[in-house]
């Protein structure tokens, strides 16, 4: 594989769900407890089928709940496919939701060398870097604080400051452009077109066409957990909102022999 490449095949990620059965206390008490929970297998992605080239930039986009973050989370590594797998080459950097590689407890200065390390790079090296992202974050003082007292707006900042200094072969982000103020917003734009340029591959999840738009040519959209389109940005806003006009889907449960 060359570096920046991306293969998703046939990949199924199954998620356990607990349900609380009982409704009643007499129904906990004539079951004697025995069925207040049971486990569901509930399939968040199911037989999708992406190759990603060197260089390309693909937006995610789908309704909330489709799969967009488990899929990024499964091309970064931090979830495993049930079925199929994903290949890639090059340093990963991920920009995905709260929690992924980093500590809630620990300050924004030890989340930056956590993730450094997470990422493969030496204390030294993150130390190189440190002022850099900090610089980049614009977080200041705020960088001593437990990062669990950060606004959204905050860790996003951290996160696309660790993410954007780390040499990636393969840039993805979730959505750190919604919360992100404007000014950072056109910041981390910018320095996304940098990658581009510079040939990093770039996955991208928005809820915003503009935004999508402006740094993807290719969208894949998710529906239920499968692909519904793969192709033009345009074309794949059409098959979004078109899909959109239906009620957002409940979990599909398929019920597990557990
Ligand atoms: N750890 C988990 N355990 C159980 N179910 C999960 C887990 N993570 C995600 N899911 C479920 O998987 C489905 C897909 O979630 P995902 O976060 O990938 O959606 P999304 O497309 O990113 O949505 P959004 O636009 O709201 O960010 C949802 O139904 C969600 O409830
Ligand atoms: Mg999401």
């Amino acid at each position: 594989m060359r570096k920046g490449e991306i293969i998703i095949r046939d990949v199924g990620v199954c998620f356990r769900l607990y349900r609380e059965k009982v409704t009643t206390l007499k129904e906990a008490v004539v079951h004697r407890f025995r069925h207040l929970r049971s486990a569901e297998n509930f399939w968040a992605l199911r037989h999708v089928n992406v190759s990603i080239t060197p260089g390309e930039a693909i937006a995610l986009v789908g309704h909330n709940g489709s799969g967009k973050s488990t899929l990024l989370k499964t091309i970064a590594g931090v979830l495993q496919p049930r079925e199929g797998e994903v290949l890639s080459a090059g340093r990963i950097s991920p920009m995905i939701e709260l929690g992924a590689g980093f500590d809630p407890e620990l300050s924004g200065r030890d989340n930056v060398y956590l993730n450094g390390a997470l990422l493969g790079f030496s204390r030294k090296q993150m130390e190189a870097k440190f002022d850099g992202i900090v610089a980049f974050s614009e977080l200041g003082d705020f960088i001593d604080m437990p990062i669990k007292n950060y606004s959204s707006g905050m860790y996003a900042r951290l996160g696309f400051a660790i993410a954007q200094d780390v040499e990636p072969d393969i840039l993805i982000v979730d959505e750190v452009l919604a919360v992100g103020d404007e000014r950072f917003q056109e910041k981390c734009k910018a320095r996304i077109l940098d990658f581009r340029s510079a040939g990093v591959t770039f996955c991208f999840v928005s809820h915003n066409l503009e935004a999508a738009r402006s740094l993807c040519p290719r969208a894949a959209v998710l529906h239920h957990g499968r692909l519904a389109f793969d192709g033009p940005i345009e074309q794949a806003w059409e098959k979004y909102r078109e899909l959109e006009r239906g009620p957002m889907p409940g979990p599909q449960i398929n019920v597990a022999a557990s």
